[in-house]
């Protein structure tokens, strides 16, 4: 019962106990992943970048800081993670250097050939159709445009107490097969330097 709350609340915090959760867990626990992601994603002045699943907003506002001029989107479906990443963007939201939108990625209308980079930090094992998901990031990113996956791998997920009718861990060479079908090129992957089973996945369009 614990293991199906939890899973349910990763998957899309709600309520207090989901504020809570994403202050302890999200802010706390994923900084390593969210580190990596952010060397890998090396954000430039100018860029337009996308966050799938921002989560407690802590990348956008790392993003926002480095793109200067740019513009930094972010879609996330939990009442609560809008809440508190919006108060955690409000300068950048209220400069219009941040647009944080409430709703589902797959169901979303960007324009395509928007973004220099999309990137998403453990929302992975969340989508119901993966294959679905990685083509709709290459169709909204420009050409030569980065995709910039980060997660736990399987073989540490699957260890874990979770629900895994809620989770589906997915194996680094998974989702660097999903970015090729999807049309990606360069597909690389690389590890946080102290834990090996956090990763990140990154191909260019
Ligand atoms: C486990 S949390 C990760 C948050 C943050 N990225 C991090 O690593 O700390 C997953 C987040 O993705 C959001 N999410 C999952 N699937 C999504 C989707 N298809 N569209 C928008 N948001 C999604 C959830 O609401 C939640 O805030």
């Amino acid at each position: 019962m614990w293991k199906r709350f939890f899973s349910r609340q990763a998957r899309r915090p709600s309520g207090l106990f989901g504020r809570f959760v994403s202050r302890v867990i999200f802010d706390k626990g994923n900084q390593p992943l969210n580190t990596l992601m952010l060397e890998v994603m090396a954000p430039q002045p100018g860029q337009a970048v996308l966050e799938i699943g921002f989560g407690c907003g802590s990348v956008i506002k790392s993003v926002a800081d480095a793109v200067g001029g740019g513009r930094v989107e972010g879609i996330d479906f939990s009442d609560a993670m809008m809440d508190v990443a919006r108060k955690r963007n409000r300068h950048h939201i209220e400069a219009g250097r941040v647009v944080l939108t409430h709703g589902d990625f797959d169901a979303a209308s960007y324009a395509q050939s928007a973004f220099d980079t999309v990137c998403s930090a453990n929302t992975i094992y969340f989508w119901p159709d993966p294959a679905a998901t990685c083509s709709r990031i290459h169709s909204v990113l420009k050409p030569g445009g980065r995709v910039v996956l980060a997660f736990v791998d399987k073989s540490k997920m699957d260890s874990m107490p979770l629900d895994m009718d809620i989770f589906r861990p997915m194996a680094a060479g998974t989702v660097a097969g999903l970015l090729e079908a999807a049309g990606f090129s360069a597909v690389e992957t690389r590890s946080v330097p102290d834990n090996a089973a956090m990763l990140c996945v990154a191909g260019r369009k």
